[in-house]
């Protein structure tokens, strides 16, 4: 496995690797790596014929006030079990290669960012897209891959991909819980032993959520209500939003008559987690 730092080297080194019907793979990466990554890593060695994972802490996508300073850096780990899992390259590069002077220049994607977190992080997909559109310049990956976790992150990307022509095609993988159920997160770091079980509210949420929809509910209003007070009946919770969107451009819907993204952004003492799941209106009775 080789290490790459610089764009030149990884240009290089993936001229090299490009061969006629060989594709090439691309996990992006902010590193703390956990068995959440770990499944994407695994579909993209498995499927691809040269893997490279970037492992850059994107500074663009967080926030004056966000956790960047305290981010959990793991890199010694994180390239360990990049080599276990057969990856080809790491591509980590420094800060400054990736934002070599005062950067100018800044991909958005309207309209899918408006909302859910781009309501309170209001740059933050404006830096994800941007390094994102980075290191598909850079790596020119025929396939990349996404977790459902982050799911307006992948709705983002999916657009951009349409919309600015890349080529690429992006491969969604689905979201990796813990046994109990708390979606991985390399936020969870943050959490102590107790609030990793408050944290567990998220997911039985959603559980709730999906089995009103079961019985039949499809009033988004009821629905919500219900996640909400599970949500606080848990100690040191603050939800940021709990929102039911289309699929498709995230926008709001007041019944569930469509597949729906069920989403939520709760702090728990000094994490901020996110949740997820896609739903389909209930099967109607004959
Ligand atoms: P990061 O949070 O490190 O996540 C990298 C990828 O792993 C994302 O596609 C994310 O959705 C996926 N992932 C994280 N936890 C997961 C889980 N529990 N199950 C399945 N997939 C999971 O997302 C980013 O980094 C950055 O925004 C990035 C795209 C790299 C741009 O900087």
């Amino acid at each position: 496995m080789i290490i790459a730092e610089t764009i030149l080297h990884t240009r290089d080194l993936i001229k090299q690797a490009r061969r006629p019907g060989k594709t090439i793979g691309l996990v992006p990466t902010m590193g703390a790596l956990h068995e959440g990554h770990f499944s994407l890593i695994r579909r993209c060695v498995m499927e691809c014929d040269f893997s490279v994972v970037s492992i850059f802490i994107n500074p663009t996508q967080f926030g004056p006030t966000e956790d960047l300073a305290k981010y959990p850096r793991t890199f010694e780990a994180d390239t360990c079990s990049c080599r276990d899992l057969g990856v080809d390259m790491i591509f980590a590069p420094p800060t400054d290669q990736m934002y070599a002077s005062q950067n100018l220049s800044w991909v958005n994607v309207e309209k899918l960012t408006d909302n859910l977190c781009g309501s309170n992080r209001p740059t933050h997909f404006r830096g994800v897209c941007t390094v994102v559109a980075k290191l598909f310049n850079i790596i020119q990956p025929d396939i990349a891959y996404f977790g459902q976790k982050d799911a307006q992150q992948l709705a983002v990307i999916r657009r951009l991909v349409r919309d600015l022509n890349f080529s690429v095609e992006i491969r969604p993988c689905p979201t990796v819980r813990d046994p109990q159920g708390l979606a991985l997160s390399s936020r969870n770091d943050y959490l102590t032993p107790d609030q990793k079980q408050n944290a567990l509210c998220l997911s039985q949420a959603l559980d709730r959520a999906r089995e009103l929809i079961a019985s039949g509910t499809t009033d988004s209003p009821t629905i919500i209500n219900a996640m909400q007070s599970i949500i606080l009946g848990q100690p040191q919770t603050r939800i940021d939003y709990i929102s039911i969107v289309d699929s498709d451009l995230l926008q709001p819907l007041a019944k569930i008559d469509r597949p729906a993204l069920i989403a939520l952004a709760v702090h728990i003492g000094p994490a901020r987690l996110i949740d997820n799941i896609l739903v389909e209106p209930p099967a109607q009775k004959q």
